[in-house]
């Protein structure tokens, strides 16, 4: 299989309050505005090299409207599609904002993904162009803003299937996975288009809702910086949910806070690259320090919280249209969804009845 996706060019998210988000992300974590077009916003870190990273999306509850990925050229856009429709799922053709002619699709547990190859690169205003000439923007001034968007985790049923399913039909690696001391159960994985250790998480779903987030997260380029933002937030009263610390898996140092629609974002910083392309994925237990390496603080019970929370009611959820991406979160009643290969691998497939008290969701 050619090298079909590169790395992860944007998140759309929805919330109940645009401008609430908004400000948060333009004055806490220090991203700025870029444009905004029929209700959503485009957001962007200094250091992205696109024109936008976030989309911040009306919505009823805090959820992921969509992840986009580049593909690695024109070439592996098409062989993508093909390889997606081949493994039974169909998606949609359209125009996306700044990035052309785009596919989406909803994946077996129920994530809407995007790909696409055109992209338009950012053009600093000349008030904020920087002196140095791989910079797409100079520096921001917000303190602990991050560089760029760095990686998505969502929540899927079965974390082996997902992971598995993303790395046969995409090409993703799986990196490594977490199974619990106490059962043979899946509660983590990573999956990886590049060298990072990862750039897409998955953690298992106790709820009988598909689709749904468990946090996003934003690069910055020092520990340091990460502090500095950890004090910044503290000082700005915005409670930090776990942190700062390092994961074992990844080995990346790693704050979480809440935006406004209590949706989680992550900053981390540090941790390895692996060129290894026949990689084999490795095993952890939480007891070997999967997401504490220090292994002296465990992880607080509110970080299994995924998005939108079970107890709301779902929105249907349907294909893109050609026109707009805008669109694809308004539901239309009646609408079908795209086909799924395995339906009952969706939300409350196997595993979820088994799933551990300590790291149930509410039902
Ligand atoms: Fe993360």
């Amino acid at each position: 299989m050619i090298h079909l996706l590169s790395h992860l060019s944007y998140v759309a998210i929805t919330t109940p309050d645009v401008e609430a988000s908004v400000e948060f992300y333009k004055t806490e974590v220090g991203l700025t505005e870029v444009a905004r077009e029929n209700g959503s916003v485009y957001l962007r870190c200094w250091g992205d090299y696109y024109a936008y990273s976030v989309v911040v999306v009306p919505g009823d509850e805090p959820a992921m409207e969509t992840m986009a990925w580049r593909t690695s050229s024109p070439e592996a856009l098409e062989e993508a599609v093909t390889r997606i429709e081949a493994a039974g799922v169909t998606g949609e053709w359209f125009d996306g904002y700044k990035i052309g002619r785009a596919y989406r699709f909803v994946g077996p547990f129920g994530h809407s993904m995007t790909l696409h190859w055109d992209v338009e690169r950012h053009q600093a205003p000349g008030h904020v162009a920087s002196i140095y000439p791989d910079r797409p923007e100079r520096r921001s001034k917000v303190a602990g803003a991050p560089r760029q968007l760095d990686h998505v985790t969502i929540a899927a049923s079965n974390v082996d299937e997902f992971a598995k399913w993303y790395n046969d039909v995409l090409g993703f690696r799986i990196m490594a996975r977490t199974v619990l001391d106490e059962a043979p159960i899946s509660v983590f994985s990573v999956l990886t288009t590049n060298e990072k250790s990862h750039d897409l998480g998955v953690v298992l779903d106790g709820s009988s809702r598909a689709g749904r987030i468990n946090h996003y997260a934003f690069w910055v380029d020092t520990y340091e910086e990460l502090l500095i933002a950890a004090d910044t937030l503290m000082e700005s009263g915005v409670a930090i949910e776990y942190g700062p610390s390092i994961h074992g898996i990844g080995e990346q140092t790693f704050l979480y806070y809440r935006e406004p629609s209590s949706l989680r974002i992550e900053l981390n910083t540090g941790g390895y690259r692996n060129y290894v392309p026949d990689w084999t994925p490795n095993t952890w237990k939480p007891s070997l320090g999967s997401s504490n390496f220090y292994k002296n603080g465990a992880m607080p019970m509110s970080m299994t919280e995924s998005f939108p929370r079970p107890t709301a009611r779902r929105r249907p959820r349907r294909a893109c249209p050609r026109s707009s991406a805008r669109r694809c979160s308004t539901p239309t009643p009646g609408t079908a969804e795209p086909r799924r290969p395995r339906p009952g691998a969706a939300a409350g497939g196997p595993g979820a009845s088994a799933f551990p008290l300590r790291f149930k969701e509410e039902p």
